[in-house]
């Protein structure tokens, strides 16, 4: 009998040959609906096809498609490895027709394929059909000659099939395979329809309908027709089995745990080596289409998989990591039929051996706790709902974990005291945030959390995503709609919006759906994962349980990333020129500039910044790729990753680095643990632009840089700036220096010419135009009010014009631009018995306004507001020597 590659090839052959196009698996995580959390049915990719939504230049269709059913409505994981047909990953064959071909052309080709193609047995098939279906009850007379009783009529949903809650379904039938009754087992519809004799091989779903709500289920513009037929049961089948794990495909994979761990495979632990080949499948595949272990939505139910394969090796008695081990075994298998396997084939190797090993101080520890708090129970005893929480929360020991492990006892999880536990442990976050000092308001956040979950993030990955409104609120309160014209804020279950955190602003961006239009004007993180979009309404009605579009302002978006990888760059070139003691006090990534505060004493030098900056673009330059690790916070302590903002086990953190030096054996340059979003390789940041340095607070620095466009223009500026200068000095670029030193030199002395020529002025010039000096009471004296002098000057200016009276008083005030005036008097000293240049500055100082004065008998300086009053305070000096 033909292996599990030949019947699949012989399947889509069979259609190709009968107008059907071959149509390449689509990946797991589907593309365009937000409602599925993996693929789970052939018949996914083509939704829209189906609704008539999307158009494609065929109309019939045949794939093999990948799905997962672990999580969500068709979730098979926990039933794994203990029955003979549950998967977690399998392959559904099918055949489509969209608005094409119905019931008649469907039960043909079903029934040609399986009794001529892979010749079953006529005589082992029987059917099902939907109760109502009195048509396909008919055609599978006509056409297979099946007789009544092996016609069998399902009233129950089990032959009306739906995708999910929502999207096309209808009425269908099955075909059904019977073992003999050597097996246990009964038909389809009795009482022990469960046992492995009657097998449901393939299932035809007449589609007809599409159910967009609860109660609302419209006509499909066309009725179509989906199949799904399991590519491992049909194997089973048709190798003569009824245990899919008999397959040749899925018994390699066993005999590759069996290899790599010496456990007999067919002994008591059989179920271990199904779980891991399952798992690995399941795993293998996730990661190939980028869903990596994380702490929510899909990353987690990678994690769950991964995690329960890996207690199942360490009960295979394996010390170390072994599922990397089994990689080469499943590329082997599926590699050729789904080449991104050998594509991804490092990146899985390396996620599981990562995983494993992190999963085995988890698991030791786990288990210890387990084991004791398990030891005195029996069987049909339930563990404390308590421990299976504190294991859980504590400890990153999945539920299904603790009930996998304690399943071989026959005792189960009390799953009321489990979810008590968690219920307390939400009010206890609650009270201790309401005692916190937040607005009350903010306590909306603890129940959305609560009925919502965490947002999941698809940002690392993509710009635009689709998503379901999960929560509406305008004005602080939980509405069903928005309309145009409103402001609110909106919550749906996934998001490629960045909500502000760890100094990256939150994204903007467009939410779109036929006739709805809003801005999203700014998103924030509330209670650490959900995700709040501040919207605009622009048209249409926004309602709550609605599929729409988000859309992130791209251009901004990627300027924002740019900052974020320049601040790492810059923040590893900082502490390389200036030191270890650097670190990082806060810092500010926007679209137009980063800001980046540390601890450093003393301002930085132009030679230093130059250095900084010239090393941080050197790995701009070198455009190496920017990699991110998720790890468990201890792990990323080893690599050497710093700043740490969680403790607790289990926790994880997103490690980010960039950059290589080959001449120190390749060590990487930049290692920080961020939850940020960054460039893909560092070249994509262009350009770093170091614009400001400044100091923040004691012991605190501030840099302002630019990258990218924003910098290219900045430089722009400087360079037109520059050029601009250099028209008005009339002088080449490179000359403006030179220039400009020779101009600032010729009017310093142009400055000095001046004051001498003012000096003279003021002491009546050598004409003798007009004589300055008087005689008063006997006594020379020089008096005189001149503009343009400056104070300094005027001791200086006294001191001539002493010489040149010889002997008496001079008086001088220098009026400034401002209004305001200083005074000075000198004294001769042949004079100097009889006045006192204090007291007679200070006569003069008091008509200008001022108080005081100070100086030497013979020399005294002193000012005043008022200038205008120069003459008066001339005046009165003068009446002074007079009267004296
Ligand atoms: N979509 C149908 C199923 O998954 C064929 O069973």
């Amino acid at each position: 009998m033909s292996g599990v590659n030949e019947i699949r090839s012989t399947f889509l052959n069979y259609f190709a040959a009968n107008g059907h196009e071959i149509v390449a698996s689509s990946p797991l995580v589907p593309r365009n609906d937000p409602t599925l959390m993996f693929t789970n049915a052939g018949m996914v990719p083509f939704k829209n096809v189906f609704t008539g939504v999307e158009k494609r230049p065929y109309s019939r269709a045949v794939s093999a498609q990948k799905c997962v059913r672990a999580g969500g409505k068709h979730n098979d994981l926990d039933n794994v490895g203990y029955t003979a047909r549950h998967h977690t990953f399998f392959e559904m064959l099918g055949n489509f027709s969209f608005g094409d071909y119905f019931k008649e052309n469907a039960i043909e080709l079903a029934w040609k394929l399986i009794t001529k193609e892979y010749g079953l047995p006529e005589k082992k098939l029987l059917v099902t059909v939907f109760s109502e279906d009195d048509e396909a009850a008919m055609l599978w007379k006509k056409i297979a000659g099946l007789s009544d009783d092996k016609i069998i009529r399902i009233p129950t949903s089990d032959n009306f099939w739906t995708m999910g809650d929502t999207g096309p379904c209808g009425p269908c039938s099955e075909i059904f395979y019977d073992h003999g009754d050597h097996i246990a087992g009964g038909p389809p519809g009795s009482p022990d329809q469960d046992g492995d004799r009657f097998i449901e091989i393939w299932n035809l779903v007449f589609m007809q309908y599409d159910q967009t709500g609860p109660d609302q289920r419209l006509l499909l513009p066309r009725p179509s027709i989906d199949t799904g037929m399991g590519l491992e049961r049909i194997s089973a089948v048709l190798q003569g089995t009824h245990d899919n794990y008999a397959t040749d495909l899925m018994r390699a994979l066993i005999e590759a745990v069996a290899n790599a761990t010496g456990v007999d495979p067919d002994g008591p632990q059989s179920v271990s080596h199904r779980v891991i080949a399952d798992h690995l499948r399941a795993s293998a595949f996730l990661v190939a289409d980028g869903v990596l272990p994380s702490n929510e939505g899909r990353g987690y139910v990678v994690r769950r998989i991964m995690r329960r394969a890996m207690r199942h090796a360490q009960l295979l008695g394996s010390r170390d990591p072994l599922m990397w081990r089994l990689v080469p075994a499943l590329v082997r298998q599926m590699g050729q039929a789904y080449p991104e396997l050998v594509r991804a084939e490092s990146l899985i190797t390396e996620t599981l051996h990562l995983e494993e090993k992190r999963f085995r101080k988890t698991l030791e520890r786990g288990l210890t706790i387990l084991d004791s708090e398990s030891s005195n129970l029996n069987a049909g005893d339930q563990l404390s709902g308590e421990v299976a929480f504190t294991l859980y929360d504590t400890y990153g020991f999945p539920l299904d974990l603790t009930q996998d492990a304690l399943r071989p006892r026959s005792i189960a999880v009390d799953l009321q005291g489990f979810d008590a536990a968690m219920t307390r442990q939400r009010q206890l976050a609650r009270a201790a945030w309401s005692g916190s000092g937040e607005a009350a308001t903010e306590t909306l956040w603890f129940g959305l959390k609560d009925r919502l979950g965490a947002t999941e993030f698809l940002g690392y990955e993509v710009g635009a995503a689709e998503g379901v409104v999960s929560a509406l609120i305008h004005e602080g309160n939980e509405v069903t709609s928005l309309k145009a014209g409103d402001e609110g804020l909106l919550l749906v279950n996934q998001t490629p919006f960045y909500g502000e955190s760890g100094g990256q602003v939150g994204d903007t961006g467009h939410i779109l759906a036929p006739g709805l239009k809003a801005e999203v004007l700014g998103t924030s993180k509330k209670l650490s994962d959900l995700f709040i979009h501040r919207i605009r309404m622009v048209e249409g009605e926004l309602v709550v349980g609605a599929a729409v579009e988000l859309v992130v302002d791209n251009e901004r978006h990627r300027a924002i990333r740019s900052n974020h990888s320049a601040t790492h760059l810059l923040h590893e070139a900082l502490r390389e020129i200036l030191g270890d003691h650097v670190a990082q006090k806060g810092s500010l990534v926007a679209p137009d500039r980063l800001r980046f505060d540390f601890s450093h004493p003393t301002p930085i030098s132009a030679n230093e910044l130059r250095q900084i900056e010239d090393l941080a673009n050197k790995f701009v330059l070198r455009n190496e790729p920017v990699e991110t690790r998720l790890m468990a916070v201890d792990e990323a302590i080893e690599t050497g990753a710093r700043a740490l903002f969680g403790e607790k086990y289990g926790d994880e953190v997103r490690v980010v680095t960039m950059g290589t030096r080959p001449e120190a054996g390749g060590k990487v340059f930049s290692v920080e643990l961020c939850g940020g979003t960054h460039v893909a390789r560092t070249g994509d940041i262009g350009l770093i632009r170091i614009v400001s340095e400044g100091a923040v607070a004691s012991g605190v620095r501030r840099l302002e840089a630019m990258t990218g466009e924003v910098a290219r223009r900045h430089l722009i500026e400087e360079s037109q700036l520059l050029h601009g200068l250099a028209d008005l000095l009339r002088t080449p670029v490179n000359e403006t220096g030179p220039r400009l030193e020779a101009l600032i030199e010729e009017r310093r002395k142009l400055e000095r010419d001046l004051t001498e020529t003012r000096k003279k002025l003021a002491l009546g010039g050598n004409s003798g135009a007009e004589e300055p000096v008087l005689e008063v009471g006997g006594t020379r004296l020089l008096a005189r009010a001149v503009a343009g002098i400056e104070t300094k000057d005027l001791k200086s200016l006294a001191d001539d014009a002493k010489k040149r009276v010889g002997s008496g008083v001079v008086a001088i005030i220098g009026v400034a631009e401002d209004g305001k005036a200083g005074i000075v008097v000198g004294v001769t000293d042949d004079v100097s018995d009889r006045f006192d240049a204090v007291a007679l500055v200070r006569i003069g100082a008091e008509k200008l306004g001022g108080k005081g004065g100070g100086g030497r008998r013979d020399l005294a300086q002193a000012g005043g507001p008022n200038a205008d009053k120069a003459q008066e305070a001339l005046d009165a000096i003068a009446a002074a020597i007079a009267g004296n």
